[in-house]
């Protein structure tokens, strides 16, 4: 049950996250950004690694069946169609991120048999290419920096794989992937729920040798857009495999998320880091819509509630307290202080297109009475 004034807020910030978007998309046609500089979509720094089309295809989805214009429509299947080499991509493991987010809403969107056959071909075919990420000895996907690397933020790509796994009968792919999943468990996931940006393995016997970071503060520190991922992506897992102890480990990770967090819900970058950043939008925009999901899937009711409203929360504080741009000229984005990456400096309290995204995401699913929509 969504209150009617969260649910006058979410169509508010929505009127302004769709003109946003729209001046993104006319006055940079064809451009897929990662994070703004000075508030600025178009500059020249790095973008370190290829994750974000998705997401910007992802939002003008959703503003092509809220407002039901033709115009949007036109521009999501434009933006989706340059997407779709990337489904042999074997360089990044951030497929789920890049179909997911877009052609899965065009597959739920068309009425059409034959573009219905062709979208799912290219988002079975995405999940595949993930699949041969796969490591045998450490038997996990490895990252897009190394092979003896395996990143939490891949378990917010899996689902693409069950899905593709289900749909093309495929035991093989079930099998690596949830495989994958159990060694993020293991060897990512610590004993108080929180969680390590990345695992190291010996390549020769497939040993774990440490846990690791890139955009965290420490090798033992607790990045919250990882745990974001992570309770966001093992609570996908168990949609998909029922299985127990994926719902146990995304709960784990969502209560420390609760603890660790000031009672509004939007963590600093990384929560043990001092002086460090005090807020990371995008990860509490992400987990809004992971604690939106999880209150479905748990049994308990009180957990459900406890979360339920937690996700409230969150968008609550991201839509009142100076977290969206509507009160700064000039700034282009729509949510502001997300970090990217804070030791490269790249990204660093701006707008980030995945923070977009999901907060477009979670306002949308919370607009519609708050069924999550996966
Ligand atoms: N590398 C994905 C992220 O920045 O969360």
């Amino acid at each position: 049950m969504v209150p009617n004034e969260i649910k006058e807020l979410c169509d508010n910030t929505l009127d302004f996250a769709q003109g946003q978007v729209k001046k993104l998309i006319t006055n940079h046609p064809d451009y897929f950004p990662l994070y703004t500089e000075g508030g600025k979509w178009k500059h020249d720094k790095q973008a370190w690694t290829n994750w974000c089309e998705g997401f910007l295809a992802g939002m003008i989805w959703v503003f092509a069946e809220r407002s039901g214009e033709a115009w949007w429509k036109q521009q999501a299947i434009h933006y989706s169609n340059l997407l779709e080499d990337r489904q042999f991509d074997r360089e990044v493991h951030d497929l789920g991120f890049v179909f997911w987010s877009s052609w899965r809403r065009w597959l739920a969107l068309t009425d059409d048999a034959a573009e219905k056959e062709r979208i799912n071909k290219v988002i079975i075919q995405a999940g595949k290419t993930m699949g041969l990420r796969f490591n045998e000895k450490g038997r996990y996907l490895r990252s897009f920096v190394a092979p003896e690397s395996c990143f939490i933020d891949i378990m917010m790509n899996v689902g693409i794989i069950f899905y593709a796994a289900q749909q093309s009968g495929d035991e093989a792919l079930l099998n690596l992937v949830t495989e994958h999943c159990l060694t993020t468990r293991r060897y990512l996931v610590r004993g108080d729920g929180s969680t390590a940006h990345e695992g190291l393995f010996n390549l020769e016997t497939g040993e774990f040798i440490r846990q690791s970071t890139h955009q965290g503060w420490r090798d033992d520190s607790s990045w919250a857009r990882g745990q974001a991922w992570a309770l966001y992506g093992f609570g996908t897992v168990y949609s998909y495999t029922k299985d127990k102890r994926f719902l146990d480990t995304a709960q784990r990770c969502a209560d420390f998320y609760i603890d660790r967090t000031p009672s509004h819900g939007v963590p600093p970058n990384d929560w043990e880091e001092e002086g460090g950043c005090e807020f990371e939008s995008s990860a509490a925009a992400i987990s809004a819509g992971g604690f939106l999901q999880l209150s479905q899937l748990t049994p308990d009711p009180e957990r459900s509630k406890k979360y339920h409203n937690y996700a409230l929360t969150i968008v609550q504080t991201l839509c009142e307290r100076g977290f969206v741009a509507s009160d700064t000229p000039g700034w282009e984005g729509i949510l502001m202080h997300g970090s990217y990456h804070e030791t490269l400096n790249l990204g660093v309290q701006q707008s980030v297109m995945w923070g977009e995204y999901f907060f477009v995401d979670i306002l949308d699913q919370l607009s519609k009475g708050g069924r999550f929509i996966g």
